[in-house]
């Protein structure tokens, strides 16, 4: 990691969490930092919207930050179902999680979504973490790179920052299944979305870019070391908080 951009550990709880096990969670994390633990990086937990409020208030006036981990477009109007950026601020959240490959997969959304889901979580005063991705058939024929320049490019809106924007790259292939790419491909992929950041608005090149996909205590400390990788979001081990405290106490 470049030690100009300070480290983001990022727990997305994807759809777990009911109250109590998730208030547990939190305070669990709030002692460990309480203790000294996970000193160096930022964090965010990203819990299911029904307990974000919740999960704010356990953790209010810790250095642990809440976010939500999707937005709909829109500030207010006839979307039954959906969440607002504004609501998830007005629930504690100053993080939104955009553009996972579970939502592009599960809900066919596209990078033209991600970017107004962006824009609409700038327009809140959250910041956005847009994740892309390529999946293993399209690694397979070689595609990475050209399939995370092209999500790269079309899932930031104008007025996106180093301030207010994360990039996650998040192989589809290796979430939830214990295989992640070696160093090298982290470090390859990292060092292109590094250039095409640059490439597409000079100053974009100092947004944190997390690298995301099984990600766990005992492959951490090598990950975040890697070039480029200024941070992780994790899904499955974020549920446990010696393994998020873990993997937090090995960023640089
Ligand atoms: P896992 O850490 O469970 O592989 O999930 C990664 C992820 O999708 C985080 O957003």
């Amino acid at each position: 990691m470049d030690s100009r951009r300070r480290a983001l550990i990022a727990g997305n709880w994807k759809m777990n969490g009911l109250r109590a096990p998730a208030l547990a969670l939190a305070r669990a994390l709030a002692a460990g930092v309480a203790g000294g633990r996970a000193a160096r990086p930022e964090l965010v937990v990203c819990p299911p919207a029904t307990v974000i409020a919740a999960v704010a208030e356990a953790l209010a006036g810790t250095r642990i930050a809440v976010g939500g981990q999707d937005c709909h477009v829109g500030a207010s109007g006839a979307h039954t179902g959906d969440l607002s950026a504004e609501m998830l601020a007005d629930a504690g959240a100053s993080v939104v999680i955009v553009g996972h490959s579970e939502r592009r997969a599960d809900h066919g959304e596209t990078d033209q979504l991600v970017a107004a889901k962006a824009a609409a979580a700038h327009r809140a005063g959250l910041a956005a973490i847009v994740c892309i991705g390529e999946t293993e058939a399209e690694r397979d024929r070689g595609r990475t790179l050209a399939v995370v320049g092209g999500q790269l490019a079309g899932s930031l809106p104008a007025g996106a920052g180093p301030a207010n924007t994360v990039i996650a790259y998040e192989p589809v292939w290796a979430i939830g299944t214990g295989r992640t790419p070696t160093l090298a491909e982290v470090a390859e992929v990292h060092g292109f979305l590094r250039e095409r950041l640059k490439a597409l608005q000079p100053g974009w090149e100092e947004m944190r870019i997390l690298y995301g996909g099984s990600v766990k205590p005992d492959n951490a400390r090598a990950l975040l070391a890697a070039a480029n990788v200024d941070g992780a979001l994790v899904g499955g081990a974020s549920l446990k908080a010696e393994d998020f405290l873990a993997i937090a106490d090995s960023a640089l």
